[in-house]
């Protein structure tokens, strides 16, 4: 078997992913990372890769790289929603011109792609409701980033249906776990309560997020590597649609012995995300190993971040100056 390209590996949840596949498989594994202010090297410790430093905008060195790769697993991305309020355009650049120029590569060279994506294509749903996301709900993205994810999707299976690439696509509800970028909710909480401050929940904190351990988010994409089918799209959450980001810091201070305090609420923020990852079950056979609840996984978060301070320290001062500018 040939070597597997992970764009973004430097990131959250391609750090970990690569993590994992080191632990599973055998592959040589290739990383394609800008290194923007969300990647960082020292994700890769421990792990036998080789990192490139470099963007999936640049076609010469995409096309090097896919050339001797027969699988691709494209992470990369600008993923954070209050920067693409704030800027657009690197999100348009990387997420939409970015994966135009994987998409081309992959046709030249014939490998396979699994793209990343997530469910905030979808919008939101009502508070109120039992609905949830399937393969086949249209698309309605709120914010720049969502839309800009969303056009990455329509590329993909145009480039399926078009030029008949191998290509799957999966969408994920939100992600935790080691490695998050303290931006992020829930590392962000954490180290505050490390910290010493309080947490901080934006608005009434009614919103639900469908949360989900990384660790069960790329075991299904590795599932999905392994037996999914061409030009399909799988749907990936792990059953936390009744969770509120009330409950989850309320939770998150039980689990610490912290406290939180009520912040400004973000522009046109989402109410309700919920994925059914029916599709994903029956046919993939994929269950989360973190079972609803969040419980278990935070207490592994929380320990993970309790241990590795000196991964976090440097971004905090940074990262909290940056919300207080925004009322957060
Ligand atoms: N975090 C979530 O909850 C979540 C949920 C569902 C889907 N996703 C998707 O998963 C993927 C990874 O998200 P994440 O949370 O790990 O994001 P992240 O911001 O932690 O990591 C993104 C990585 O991409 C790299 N990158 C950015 N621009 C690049 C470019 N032009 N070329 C090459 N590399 C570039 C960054 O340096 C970083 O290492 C994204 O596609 C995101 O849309 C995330």
């Amino acid at each position: 078997m040939g070597a597997m390209l992970v764009t973004g590996g430097a990131g959250f949840i391609g750090s970990n992913f690569v993590h994992m596949a080191r632990r599973r498989t055998d592959r040589d594994i290739v990383v394609l990372d800008a290194l923007t202010y969300a990647g960082n090297p020292a994700n890769l410790d421990g792990c036998d890769v080789e990192l490139v430093h470099g963007s999936v905008t640049d076609a010469a060195l995409v096309g090097e790289l896919v050339a001797r790769c027969d699988t691709v697993v494209h992470f990369a991305a600008e993923s954070h929603n209050d920067n693409s309020l704030a800027d657009p355009s690197p999100f348009v650049q990387t997420n939409v011109v970015g994966t135009f120029t994987l998409l081309e590569a992959v046709r030249a060279h014939g490998a396979r792609l699994h793209h990343i994506s997530t469910d905030e294509v979808f919008g939101d749903l009502p508070l109120e409701g039992e609905e949830k996301f399937t393969e086949s709900t249209p698309y309605n993205p709120s914010s720049p980033y969502s839309a800009t994810k969303a056009g990455s999707d329509h590329l993909v299976r145009a480039w399926v249906r078009s030029f008949g690439i191998n290509a799957t696509i999966s969408n994920c509800s939100n992600n935790y776990g080691p490695y998050q970028h303290i931006e992020k909710f829930i590392p962000r909480q954490i180290t505050n309560i490390l910290d010493g401050r309080p947490a901080k929940l934006y608005g009434s904190g009614a919103q639900i997020r469908d949360w989900i351990h990384v660790d069960d988010h790329n075991d299904a994409v590795l599932a999905i590597l392994e037996k999914g089918k061409r030009g399909e799209t799988y749907n990936i959450g792990a059953g936390n649609d009744k969770v509120t980001n009330k409950q989850v810091i309320e939770l998150i201070c039980e689990l610490m012995g912290g406290r939180y305090e009520h912040v400004a609420d973000r522009p046109g923020h989402d109410q309700r995300y919920a994925m059914d990852p029916a599709k994903l079950t029956a046919e993939l056979g994929w269950k989360p190993r973190y079972t609803a609840g969040l419980r278990e996984g935070l207490e592994q978060t929380i320990a993970w971040y309790r241990d590795n301070e000196s991964w976090w320290r440097g971004a905090k001062e940074g990262v909290e100056k940056r919300y207080a500018e925004s009322g957060q």
